[in-house]
């Protein structure tokens, strides 16, 4: 298994490359990918972890040696948020990196699995397929927006709600990775109920999480630890279907025909090629239908916003 990080000097890249280093399988290689002068650093400080997965970090003029031959690549590489930005202000700086990472990928490794998770996902994951598109190489089934940081907040914040055991809590949650695009599905969250001014208290929580740790860390950036965390996650559930096993149902924001929007996160079961199957996300409540309504222009036009950017 190889597996390219792309912006892992970063704060999500290197929280995420540790993560990596320490629960990729043996024998895996791990390829380390910034335009920041320390990234060979960062290489060398992981290779010295005792762990059977090879380390190698590579430099801004190495894109294609560190994705050649890769089956996994993970994108945090670009500007976070600062107090005061939403994702969409992100949109101007990080379309044009996403796009000429898409376009490395295109030369070095047209198979991969590519997750992004590079802000405003709403928007860079329609770049991506673009730039495969225009290549000739889009599989819709190995490009992913990662939105697991939104399914372990609500993990996290559900079980501390109701006291349950956080191991025990799975939540749902469809949509977009941005604001109110971001959809829990509380009502399916089973072992635990909760009232009507739970659900509207808690769902805007989940929503607007990413701001809570932009003003905390008070303009010294946004969510690194968790996001790598989550990444990290997401892509063991990537490695675990490209191996075989067919049972892996991971939540990730993908490319549908005919449903809500082009791109919905939605549960998806994965395996040797990526999506192997798109699951319905199932019964809504009528707060969460209402809210899923009422978010899908903003969705759409975040969709629309990457699609143009690739037509300019
Ligand atoms: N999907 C999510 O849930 C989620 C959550 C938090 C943050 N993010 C996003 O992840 C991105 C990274 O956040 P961070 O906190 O790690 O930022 P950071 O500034 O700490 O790290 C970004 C890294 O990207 C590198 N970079 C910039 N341009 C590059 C290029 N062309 N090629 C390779 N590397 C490049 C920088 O040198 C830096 O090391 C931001 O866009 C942020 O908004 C996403």
């Amino acid at each position: 298994m190889k597996v390219a990080v792309l912006g892992a000097a970063g704060g999500i890249g290197q929280a995420l490359s540790l993560l990596l280093k320490n629960g990729l399988p043996a024998g895996s290689e791990l390829a380390l990918y910034d335009v920041a002068p320390v990234v060979p650093g960062v290489a060398v400080d992981l290779s010295h972890i005792p762990t059977a997965v090879k380390v190698a970090g590579f430099g801004a003029d190495d894109l294609d040696a560190a994705l050649v031959d890769a089956d996994i690549v993970l994108i945090p590489a670009g500007m976070p948020r600062k107090p005061g930005m939403d994702r969409a202000d992100l949109f101007n700086v990080n379309a044009g990196i996403i796009k000429t990472l898409a376009e490395g990928i295109v030369r070095s490794c047209p198979k991969a699995l590519v997750g992004v998770i590079t802000n405003p996902v709403n928007g860079t994951v329609p770049i991506v397929a673009e730039v495969f598109k225009k290549a000739g190489t889009y599989d819709a089934s190995r490009v992913f927006g990662v939105t697991t940081l939104d399914v372990i907040r609500s993990e996290a914040f559900v079980a501390e709600l109701k006291g349950v055991d956080v191991s025990e809590v799975k939540v749902p949650v469809i949509g977009g990775h941005s604001g109110t695009t971001i959809l829990p599905l509380l009502s399916q969250v089973e072992g635990v109920t909760f009232t009507d001014e739970e659900v509207a208290a808690l769902t805007p929580r989940i929503q607007n999480a990413g701001t809570e740790v932009v003003n905390a860390k008070a303009g010294g950036g946004s969510a690194t630890l968790s996001m790598g965390a989550a990444a990290a996650r997401f892509c063991f559930s990537l490695v675990k279907g490209l191996q075989g096993d067919s049972n892996v149902v991971d939540y990730a924001y993908v490319a549908v025909d005919n449903g809500d929007a082009p791109y919905f996160a939605h549960p998806v079961r994965l395996g040797k090629n990526g999506v192997e199957e798109i699951l319905s996300y199932g019964e809504l409540s009528a707060f969460e239908q209402k809210a899923k309504e009422d978010m899908l222009a903003t969705l759409n036009k975040d969709i629309q916003e990457g699609v143009d950017f690739m037509a300019k």
